[in-house]
């Protein structure tokens, strides 16, 4: 266990728990307020997040802070993003379940520092891995699960959005479900 998000960072960023960390320019960590109440999970970097060692910094990354902003959040206030796996798969591949496995102890050791309220998977692979295995993002997709007092729900990710808008009014109902859940239950300054 961790005693404070600086320490966690800092063993993370020296992370050599999988092979990707051969490839890596960053270690991409997360960004956003820690002491918020509302958790975002992607999937993994990309090439400009890698680069920038920051998540969601390029094209779906706009279009997911379009969204946020839309429903008054936003990374530099209310909310926090994290990936499954913090270095980036080589061509942009989905990351092993071996390469998830050897990460999966980082994110646990954020949530557990978070202690957040709702969690937001972005995609499928998210939504495997924290919500269940089976997880049918078409389908499921804006349904909130209760995990031990934890509110999870997945939405499409925003790079699925881009190849296929007309996606896009059924993941911006999601984010109108969060708004409401949000309002429900934190002790929300926004
Ligand atoms: N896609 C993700 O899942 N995460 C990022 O950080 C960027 C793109």
């Amino acid at each position: 266990m961790y005693d404070s998000w600086e320490n966690l960072k800092e063993n993370c960023i020296k992370c050599k728990k999988c092979q990707l960390c051969e490839t890596r320019h960053n270690v991409v960590f997360g960004v956003g307020n820690p002491n918020s109440e509302v958790l975002f999970i992607g999937e993994g970097p990309g090439e400009n997040e890698d680069l920038q060692g920051e998540p969601f910094v390029g094209r779906a990354g706009k279009l997911l802070d379009k969204m946020l902003s839309a429903v008054d959040l936003s990374r530099e206030k209310n909310i926090y993003i994290a990936n499954i796996v913090k270095c980036r798969p080589p061509k942009n591949r989905d990351p092993l379940q071996e390469e998830q496995q050897a990460c999966m102890d980082w994110l646990r050791n954020q949530v557990k520092l978070m202690k957040p309220k709702i969690i937001v998977c972005l995609g499928r692979i998210a939504a495997m891995q924290i919500i269940k295995a089976d997880f049918k993002i078409t389908k499921e997709h804006g349904i909130f699960f209760d995990k031990n007092g934890v509110l999870l729900m997945a939405t499409l990710h925003p790079a699925a959005l881009l190849r296929n808008p007309a996606q896009k009014p059924g993941a911006f109902e999601d984010f109108i479900k969060l708004r409401d859940k949000i309002k429900e239950l934190c002790d929300h300054t926004y």
